[in-house]
């Protein structure tokens, strides 16, 4: 099996759409009048999920009409929020065919299939002509990535000179050696994390400058631990991410907060810029 294979099996097999709908019935939303907002506890599929989403989009310079590409876009959640926020357009690319369909599908049900098109593919080669993007993002897709060098190149030749790109990840930290499972890797294999210092390193090297770290960790705790209190109180929202890291759900939230606690990931969100 090809590692792309095993990332994207890892991330979602089968009818990830179905499944989708299926817990909305369960949680009693209507798929016919669903909102944006009341699909954000499962389409934004990071740590910390819609709030992260809404704090990153602060920070980036987005305007109206920007053409924007979401690099590992997942289900679209952030794609489908900045679209209606910033009446921009978004091109979304994920490795994971069931989650590109959902996407999809998805928008279809909110009615912005034509604001936000989703595709299957490997960021390491983008699909897109030089130049093309006023802005891009990337939201906790690189600890999957072999090669950082290929996948920020890709980033930058596809980005207008002056665009932003934006990035959220679990970076490698001092410790090292993360507890698994993680919401990445189920034992290890397919996950390839590195240093915030060698990110920041790579992105220069990939023709970004302007570069700013921020430590997310604190914030991600905090997230991790209103899931773990809600869970264990029995609590846990009936459409949430668990629908989506399956039966292992409760140990891969407790083993992302230790990782951090105990500095074997250091989670950091960047914003650069492609110099114009
Ligand atoms: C944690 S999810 C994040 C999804 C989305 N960015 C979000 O924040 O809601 C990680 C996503 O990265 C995708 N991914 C991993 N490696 C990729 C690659 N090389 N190219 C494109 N997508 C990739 C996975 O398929 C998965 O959808």
């Amino acid at each position: 099996m090809t590692d792309a294979k095993a990332i994207s099996d890892h991330w979602g097999k089968g009818d990830v759409y179905a499944r989708i709908l299926d817990t909305m019935e369960l949680a009693g939303i209507d798929p016919n009048s669903v909102t944006v907002e009341q699909l954000a506890p499962v389409d934004h599929f990071h740590a910390r999920g819609f709030p992260a989403t809404v704090e990153l989009a602060d920070a980036l310079p987005i305007k109206e009409g920007d053409r924007l590409v979401d690099i590992g876009c997942g289900l679209g959640g952030p794609a489908r929020y900045l679209v209606k926020r910033f009446n921009c357009h978004v091109d979304g690319i994920d490795i994971t065919a069931p989650f590109v369909d959902a996407a999809n599908k998805l928008s279809v049900l909110v009615g912005m299939e034509s604001a936000v098109e989703c595709r299957h593919g490997d960021g390491q080669k983008l699909p897109y002509g030089d130049e093309t993007f006023d802005g891009g993002y990337t939201q906790h897709v690189t600890m999957n990535v072999p090669d950082r060098d290929v996948f920020f190149g890709e980033a930058c030749r596809v980005l207008k000179p002056g665009a932003f790109f934006a990035l959220t990840e679990h970076g490698l930290g001092e410790v090292g050696e993360p507890h698994h499972p993680v919401p990445w890797s189920e034992d290890g294999s397919g996950a390839y994390l590195m240093r915030p210092a060698d990110t920041v390193a790579a992105l220069e090297k990939a023709g970004f400058a302007d570069i700013e770290v921020a430590d997310t960790g604190e914030k991600y705790l905090q997230g991790y631990g209103r899931a773990i209190e809600l869970a264990e109180k029995g609590e846990a929202p009936v459409f949430g991410t668990h629908i989506l890291l399956g039966k292992l759900a409760p140990q891969i939230v407790r083993n992302a907060a230790r990782n951090i606690e105990e500095r074997r990931t250091h989670p950091v969100q960047i914003i650069c810029f492609k110099p114009k």
